[in-house]
């Protein structure tokens, strides 16, 4: 843990997994503020605060994480996925970052606001601002929407439609860009570690014989092993949110520390998991160190906390489900395997991953 200024505020890195779970677990003294609440909607689960932010997200957690909301969303997502890798391999050559963007607003569309691939939603791919004026602006039938119906609980309590359009506006401002960032950086490593793709592979066209070409569910992806663990990696070295920005609402002393009142906190998560006290050879692209868990507090790809991604299972079967028809349909290679990594806002490749792409 060390002081700096940072933009002009002095401010405090945090490397150490237990003050970084100290931070995120005490939200009184940390709160969490969103940057742009007036895009995303007041009403939004990352602008709700307090007992607002807490039923909100009970809401919306029923409606992404379930098993039965996982298995709902699994069937639902495939299609589109489908289409897109065979579009891949009429193309040729494309250049992966583009092409999963495409495919997971596609899919974000069909999810929560029951849209299809079209003009509207072209549009609302190339301009982001114009993404969430269009998200707005669609004539979206509240009380007929799967996700309108899937966010109301047993009792039939339900959120207001102002609720329900900020969050669906959250989820999307959250959700679209990590999901699309993990697709992309799954692509780039399968492609330079080939032992972890033909381990995939087996795996993978194990199942596609089970299910003799039918959609694989939620269910399925959770008895995947190999894929899982293939997620994993995927998301701990591609570090998608490298740090989380918190500030102290009052002085607050940690372990003889004094961390004072309003300076900023940059929790580096990246730290943690590229350390090799924690992660042995950490650089490795290599899902079988997952074979036994990660040391508590070390492995935070989703943060932690009442502020934890509520989307984290939806992300992880997204991918799983990803990686099965990449896999068992296609191969790609990289076009330029050395690419330098652009590291803001989001670790890439400079090239966004230029593939070569065809079918097996
Ligand atoms: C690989 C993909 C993803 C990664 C790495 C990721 C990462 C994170 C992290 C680190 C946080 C905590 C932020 C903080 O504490 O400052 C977060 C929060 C959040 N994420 Fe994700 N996320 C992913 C996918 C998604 C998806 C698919 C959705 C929704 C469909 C989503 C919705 C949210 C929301 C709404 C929050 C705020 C939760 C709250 O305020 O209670 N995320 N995410």
């Amino acid at each position: 843990m060390y002081r700096t200024h940072l933009f002009g505020y002095p401010a405090v890195i945090v490397c150490s997994s237990s003050i970084i779970k100290f931070v995120l677990q005490s939200s009184h003294l940390f709160p969490y503020t969103w940057p742009n609440s007036e895009l995303v909607g007041y009403n939004s689960l990352t602008a709700a605060q307090g007992e607002r932010h807490s039923t909100l997200r009970r809401f919306v957690s029923v409606s992404i994480s379930q098993p039965s909301a996982l298995n709902r969303i699994s069937i639902l997502v495939q299609p589109r996925m489908v289409d897109s890798l065979r579009s891949w391999a009429e193309k040729g050559t494309v250049i992966a970052f583009d092409e999963v963007k495409r495919m997971t607003f596609e899919n974000i569309g069909k999810l929560f606001i029951s849209m299809e691939p079209g003009p509207l939603l072209d549009t609302m791919v190339h301009c982001f601002v114009g993404l969430l004026k269009g998200v707005r602006a669609q004539p979206i039938k509240l009380p007929g929407t799967a996700y309108h119906y899937a966010l109301q609980d047993g009792a039939g309590n339900k959120l207001c439609d102002e609720e329900v359009i900020d969050s669906i506006i959250g989820l999307v401002v959250a959700g679209y860009e990590p999901t699309a960032l993990a697709s992309m950086w799954a692509i780039y490593y399968l492609a330079k570690f080939p032992k972890v793709l033909q381990k995939l592979w087996e795996e993978n066209m194990a199942v596609s014989a089970k299910k003799n070409r039918e959609f694989i569910t939620g269910s399925d992806v959770s008895e995947m092993k190999y894929t899982n663990k293939v997620v994993e990696e995927t998301l701990r070295l591609a570090n998608i949110s490298p740090f989380l920005f918190r500030s102290g609402d009052k002085e607050v002393e940690f372990q003889g520390y004094i961390i004072p009142k309003g300076w900023k906190l940059l929790l580096w998560l990246r730290y943690n998991h590229s350390n090799s006290e924690y992660f042995e050879d950490p650089l490795c692209f290599n899902p079988d160190r997952w074979n036994k868990p990660a040391k508590p507090g070390t492995f935070q790809v989703f943060g932690g906390g009442s502020r934890s991604c509520v989307g984290n299972m939806l992300s992880r079967t997204e991918l799983a489900i990803f990686l099965h028809h990449l896999v068992v349909g296609y191969k790609c290679e990289l076009i330029n395997p050395d690419a330098k990594i652009d590291y803001l806002p989001h670790p890439k490749p400079i090239d966004r991953v230029k593939i070569a792409f065809s079918k097996i």
